[in-house]
């Protein structure tokens, strides 16, 4: 079996490739990943020498690149985290969220029909779904919520999950689409909210926390994520959407006190923000399809895995430390250039 990994550089991604190295050590493991501000090669650093495990730099939007790549390696599965991710910029921003999360996610199945797949896997979100009322803690995103997109980033996956499905009823494509609530742990890069205020309380600076903090967010440990998707790819059905989360769900001010807590800091580094623009209220996820069918279920409860992460960013302050500095930038351009390909 090869599998495609799009992304891989990035959290989910990487996490992903750690995850299904370990669980399926015959299979062959591609990541394509651009490298953007969000991709960091050091996160890889130690599967790089596997032997079942390549890394290609390159651009899902690229599509002779794409074309040739399909071509030349013949995958089995592609699983596609490529993505611009991060709410705040797509408001900043959004062109570059078209172009890579819809425009990349087309070229990516166009390159799927000419050569061949056993299946595609879109990994996409729950912000699909819109936001869900702070004062009806009974309601849940089910996979028939209507999408109401919010964002600019949740619109453009919502157009390309929407694609999606259109490539599996007009052209058969054998598709399948997760939409997961917000993750953490390892290796996440810290403009999110938990790593953020991890380095921010560290460095006893201000957490800035946007609005009033009362804003609710569904909370899955990664690893929890990648087992779903492992368990989508091998028993779910093509054409159908899987939601995935755990009933985890925490006001942003719970989560700050609680990193705050944890690294015994002062909670009067909390510092209320200006509120961001459309923010979705709450997200929360109804986990009943894929825990009934495919017989999964979340592993590590918040109040662990909030330890466990903040454990790691506390034993791989140098990971986050390079990021913060720029340096991890500075070294691919020294090792690529502008240039796609394989760095071996
Ligand atoms: P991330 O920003 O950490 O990683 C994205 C990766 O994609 C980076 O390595 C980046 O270099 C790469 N990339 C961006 N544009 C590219 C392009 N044009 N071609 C090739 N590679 C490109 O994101 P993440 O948090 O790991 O999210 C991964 C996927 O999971 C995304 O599709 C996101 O929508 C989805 N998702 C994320 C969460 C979450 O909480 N982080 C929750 C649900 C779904
Ligand atoms: P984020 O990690 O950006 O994920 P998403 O927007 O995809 O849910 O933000 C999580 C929540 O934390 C969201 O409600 C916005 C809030 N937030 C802050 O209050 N302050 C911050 O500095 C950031 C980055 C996020």
């Amino acid at each position: 079996m090869k599998i495609l990994v799009t992304g891989g550089a990035g959290f989910i991604g990487s996490n992903f490739i750690f995850y299904m190295l370990d669980q399926h050590p015959d299979y062959d493991i591609v990541c394509l990943d651009a490298l953007t501000y969000a991709g960091n090669l050091e996160t890889l650093e130690h599967v790089m020498d596997n032997d079942n495990f390549k890394f290609i730099k390159g651009d899902i939007r690229d599509r002779d690149f794409i074309f040739d790549l399909f071509k030349k390696e013949n995958f089995d599965m592609v699983v596609n985290f490529a993505a611009e991710s991060h709410v705040d910029r797509s408001i900043k921003d959004p062109g570059v969220f078209l172009e890579t999360n819809i425009l990349g996610t087309q070229v990516l199945m166009a390159a799927c029909r000419e050569y061949g797949i056993k299946r595609f896997h879109q990994v996409s979100t729950d912000e699909v779904y819109g936001d869900l009322p702070l004062d009806k803690p009974d309601l849940m995103f089910t996979e028939e919520t209507s999408i109401t997109t919010s964002s600019p980033y949740s619109a453009s996956k919502a157009s390309a999950d929407l694609l999606v499905e259109a490539y599996h009823r007009t052209f058969n494509l054998p598709v399948t689409i997760s939409r997961c609530s917000n993750n953490y742990g390892p290796y996440q890069f810290p403009e999110k909210l938990i790593p953020l205020m991890i380095s921010k309380a560290l460095a006893e600076e201000e957490l800035p926390v946007y609005g009033k903090g009362e804003n609710v967010r569904d909370w899955l440990y990664v690893k929890d994520h990648c087992e779903a998707i492992d368990l989508i790819l091998h028993k779910g059905q093509q054409g159908e959407v899987y939601n995935i989360g755990g009933h985890n769900e925490r006001s942003n001010l719970e989560v700050v006190k609680t990193i705050l807590n944890e690294l015994d800091k002062p909670e009067s580094l909390i510092t209320f923000v200006e509120d961001r623009a459309g923010h979705d209220l709450r997200y929360a996820i109804d986990p009943t399809k894929i825990s009934e069918e495919l017989d999964w279920e979340p592993t590590i409860l918040f109040d662990q895995g909030i330890k466990k992460t903040i454990k790691w960013y506390l034993d791989n302050e140098e990971w986050w430390q390079n990021i913060l500095s720029g340096e991890y930038q500075d070294y691919y351009q020294k090792m690529y250039g502008d240039k796609q390909g394989d760095k071996r």
